[in-house]
């Protein structure tokens, strides 16, 4: 398997006994430019075994030492950020400039990290027994913040990079082990993030990288014993994901449906163009991309007409020249928003620009009228594809939002606070943007999807608590 990227164990780059790789296809010229080791399930074993080890003497270095260590990574991923851009380029198509957006606010990320970490697992509670009905004063509790032990952190290919350090740098941080097992593609980005951890100095087993097909290792590293939290972010597989884990806490983010809102108040100007880098940024393949339009019916012409002006604006072609629209990640992925596309064409939606495609390449698509029948007043689509529906009034906006399996973020556009409180109080998602499209950033924001969309809560500090368990110790006085 020579010329295969290597993965990472117990501080030793290594090729899988297996023998075989699993390629790369760039999901514009669809050649397979990458190869990566298909791991076997023993070597699963191995690197569970290694970071279980390790962890142990990991816990007890002390915090500062290890936020310097998390400073030493950062440094690198600065000093590394093109390569690895240009591996999200040719991985994922991501936009080159996004691309080594994505790095450098990997890097800022990782050192708010060290420097959270630091004051806040730093910190514990003490309690006096004498507070509760009945009891003398002889009782001290003390509580602290424990690791949890090794965590299996599994990224998306939208952010291979970002989402695996969201996930890495507050376990480490807190004192865990993990075990990073990236997305197929993203991957090889993935591996030269990791490759900045490894050149930090950090102990052998305390970072490792697993690759291989999902379908054959899959399971058998989120049903993994050694396993003691798992950190995922993705689609549906999330949910099976869920289903089968063990009796360990996890951090779930599993996509959504975000709807925009847009009132008859609303600053249609502001909202549209929202909509469009919303609706339309890194091709529609982000979890908080806008994925429906729900505008008052008295502003629905202006707003409509407003967002088609932004959206014939985009440009289409390849992710090296920076244009907006690029390939969707894969051939599969393109069918599918194809189907759906077609579905709201048979229901009756009205297109605003013509279906084009390309391989993997889908010109920007802009739906009128769709109507709560259609396959994409419901699905997310993951690719260029945005629908508007025209509703009543704000309550039947919220409901249409509320009736989503979906929860991740919403937004709302009005001038009237009032209005925003309102809507923001009965639209039930993680977050509410009011007159901004939803994001997960600021990176240290709490990020958190209701029903399908997710479990627990992102943002660095929640990231760094979710990573930790409590433990008391009770002081028994005489
Ligand atoms: O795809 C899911 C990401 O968490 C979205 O992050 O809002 O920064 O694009 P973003």
């Amino acid at each position: 398997s020579s010329g295969a990227y290597k993965y990472f164990c117990n501080g030793q780059w290594l090729e899988s006994s297996s023998g075989k790789t699993v390629p790369v296809t760039n999901p514009s010229t669809l050649q397979k430019d990458y190869q990566v080791q298909a791991c076997t399930q023993e070597e699963v074993n191995n690197v569970f075994a290694a970071a279980k080890a390790a962890q142990l003497s990991w816990a007890k270095t002390p915090l500062w030492k290890r936020a310097e260590y998390l400073h030493k990574v950062a440094v690198l991923m600065r000093q590394n950020a093109q390569p690895m851009a240009d591996c999200l380029v040719k991985e994922i198509a991501k936009p080159a400039k996004d691309a080594l957006t994505e790095v450098i606010r990997s890097a800022d990320l990782i050192d708010y990290t060290a420097e959270e970490g630091l004051r806040s697992l730093g910190e514990g509670q003490l309690l006096t027994s004498d507070s509760f009905p009945g009891q003398p004063r002889n009782k001290l509790c003390l509580v602290s913040k424990v690791p949890l032990g090794v965590v299996l952190c599994i990224p998306p290919f939208n952010y291979p990079v970002n989402l695996a350090v969201s996930k890495l740098a507050p376990s480490l941080m807190a004192g865990n082990a993990v075990v990073l097992k990236p997305p197929s593609q993203g991957v090889v980005a993935g591996i030269h993030m990791l490759a900045c951890f490894a050149a930090a100095g950090l102990p052998a087993g305390v970072v490792n990288v697993i690759t291989g097909k999902g379908s054959e290792i899959g399971d058998f590293l989120t049903t993994h014993p050694a396993v003691n939290c798992i950190s995922f972010t993705g689609g549906d597989t999330g949910i099976s994901i869920s289903h089968k884990a063990g009796m360990v806490p996890l951090q779930m983010e599993l996509g959504g449906k975000d709807a925009c809102i847009v009132c008859s108040d609303a600053d249609l100007d502001l909202a549209a163009s929202h909509i469009v880098k919303g609706g339309f940024s890194y091709s529609g393949q982000r979890c908080t991309a806008v994925k429906v339009v729900l505008a008052m019916q008295d502003i629905a012409d202006e707003l409509v007409a407003k967002v088609h002006a932004g959206v014939a604006k985009l440009s289409v072609g390849r992710p090296e020249d920076n244009a907006d629209i690029t390939p969707v990640v894969s051939e599969a992925s393109a069918n599918f928003i194809q189907g759906l596309v077609e579905d709201a064409r048979e229901k009756g939606a009205q297109f605003l620009t013509e279906w084009r495609r390309e391989n993997n390449l889908i010109a920007p698509v802009l739906l009128d009228h769709v109507t709560p029948d259609m396959r994409i007043a419901w699905e997310e689509p993951f690719g260029p594809v945005l629908p508007v529906l025209r509703v009543g009034s704000i309550d039947e906006a919220v409901h249409h939002c509320n009736s989503s399996n979906l929860g991740l973020q919403g937004c709302v556009f009005t001038r009237d606070i009032n209005t925003a409180m309102r809507v923001s109080d009965a639209m039930q998602t993680g977050t509410v943007q009011v007159n901004a499209a939803p994001a997960r950033g600021p990176d240290h924001f709490p990020f958190q999807g209701f029903r399908d969309s997710g479990i627990g809560s992102q943002g660095i500090k929640n990231s760094l608590a979710m990573m930790t368990k409590i433990k008391s110790t009770v002081i028994n006085l005489d």
